[in-house]
């Protein structure tokens, strides 16, 4: 009889983070996108209404796609998450990081509707949405930079405490403003790195990959093969 042993690895996902139908499908062609991450502006900032907007997003990927509550009570944030939930199968509940979000989190997730716990700052608020029980909780690397803080460093002691004790969420490197930040964020080892459509183009380019596909084009059409 045969054995196989299953090796249980972690790689990292891209996320776009965008509410825009082109880009979300542009996006979505290329094969590398496995969830997107709205949020209130950016929906605000795009025709149609909330809800025609994010069940068209679910159609063009297939992984999970954050809805973002706006409601503010605890008991309206749970009523409002739930009728979002039932959109479809995907959406992810985004709910800032207070106590009564937290509370929104835990009774979500025992439902077992996905929570992503949003404006998140430090490594304090990391553990108590971990100790929520959230599948994602989202650092904003680029506003924390903004402050005159380390995003990255948050990145990086917010990993350390989910490992330390083995908790499930997965941390979403949130409010990118830089190719250099996603690359840095995969070296740390974050789960899920959620990038404008402008910064996933950069990511792509080089400028000796240009040189070089000209080059194989020029040498190949003076030969004779
Ligand atoms: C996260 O999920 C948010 O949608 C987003 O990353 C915020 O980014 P910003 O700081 O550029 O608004």
């Amino acid at each position: 009889m045969s054995t196989c042993s299953i090796i249980h690895h972690v790689v990292m996902k891209l996320f776009i983070d965008s509410a825009n139908i082109e880009e979300i499908r542009k996006a979505a062609k290329w094969g590398i996108i496995e969830g997107v991450t709205t949020n209130p502006s950016l929906i605000a900032k795009e025709k149609g209404d909330f809800r025609a907007i994010v069940s068209e997003i679910c159609t063009l990927i297939d992984g999970p796609i954050s809805a973002e509550v706006m409601a503010e009570t605890v008991a309206e944030m749970i009523a409002e998450a739930r009728s979002l939930a039932e959109w479809h199968k995907n959406i992810v509940i985004k709910i800032p990081c207070t106590f009564d979000g937290l509370t929104v989190a835990r009774k979500l997730e025992a439902e077992n509707i996905s929570t992503n716990v949003t404006l998140v700052f430090s490594p304090n608020q990391v553990l108590l949405a971990a100790l929520a029980g959230a599948s994602f909780i989202s650092p904003f690397v680029g506003r924390l930079d903004d402050a005159g803080e380390n995003g990255l460093n948050m990145i990086a002691r917010s990993l350390k405490i989910l490992k330390n004790y083995g908790f499930a969420s997965q941390i979403i490197a949130a409010s990118i403003r830089s190719p250099l930040t996603v690359a840095l964020s995969a070296e740390l080892g974050t789960h899920i790195a959620t990038v404008p459509f402008k910064i996933l183009e950069q990511m792509i380019a080089h400028p000796l990959t240009d040189v070089g596909i000209e080059r194989f084009k020029r040498e190949w059409r003076a030969s004779s093969k």
